[in-house]
């Protein structure tokens, strides 16, 4: 049962999302969301939630030996975030193109960094970088009842 629940988000072109900290913060979910749904993403998934040192170390786990390591974990659990599964026809792609580079002061006019982000490291979302991780990253916070 549990394989064909992994290939049906692997077959329909889902990516996973969160508006991290500073989005909820400044209190951006509503303006994000809204771009995010004109952009032709349904959202199938989504909850209100806080990442705890040990779901952010692990779900950063990639990236444990860089220098920002710390600082990361520290800013993706200060606050409450939004995660969210996104369905569209390639997802993860058009996804990270609508999301912008990861320093805003790269990011392309009117991706949601440009935006709505302060800093490479208080960049206001994150988006899967691939499909196996836009699974690993969903089953990570949604249970198979949570997506739609
Ligand atoms: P994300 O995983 O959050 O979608 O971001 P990304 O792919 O664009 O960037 P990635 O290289 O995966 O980095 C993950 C997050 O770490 C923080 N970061 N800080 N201070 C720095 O130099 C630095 N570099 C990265 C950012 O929050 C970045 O989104
Ligand atoms: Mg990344």
């Amino acid at each position: 049962m549990q394989k064909f629940i992994y290939l049906d988000i692997m077959v329909t072109n889902k990516t996973f999302t969160m508006l991290k900290p500073d989005s909820v913060e400044n209190g951006n979910i509503g303006a994000i969301l809204e771009k995010i749904t004109a952009s032709g993403f349904r959202i199938v998934a989504m909850k209100l939630t806080q990442l705890t040192n040990t779901d952010a170390e692990a779900f950063y786990a990639v990236h444990k030996e860089r220098p920002f390591f710390g600082e990361l974990v520290k800013y993706m659990t200060r606050g409450p975030i939004v995660a969210a599964i996104l369905e569209k026809e390639n997802a993860v792609q058009d996804f990270r193109t609508l999301i912008g580079a990861t320093n805003p002061a790269e990011a392309a006019k009117g991706t949601i960094r440009n935006m709505f982000a302060e800093s490479i490291s208080q960049n206001a979302v994150h988006g899967s970088d691939s499909n196996e991780n836009a699974v690993v990253e969903s089953m990570f916070h949604f249970s198979q009842r949570e997506i739609f």
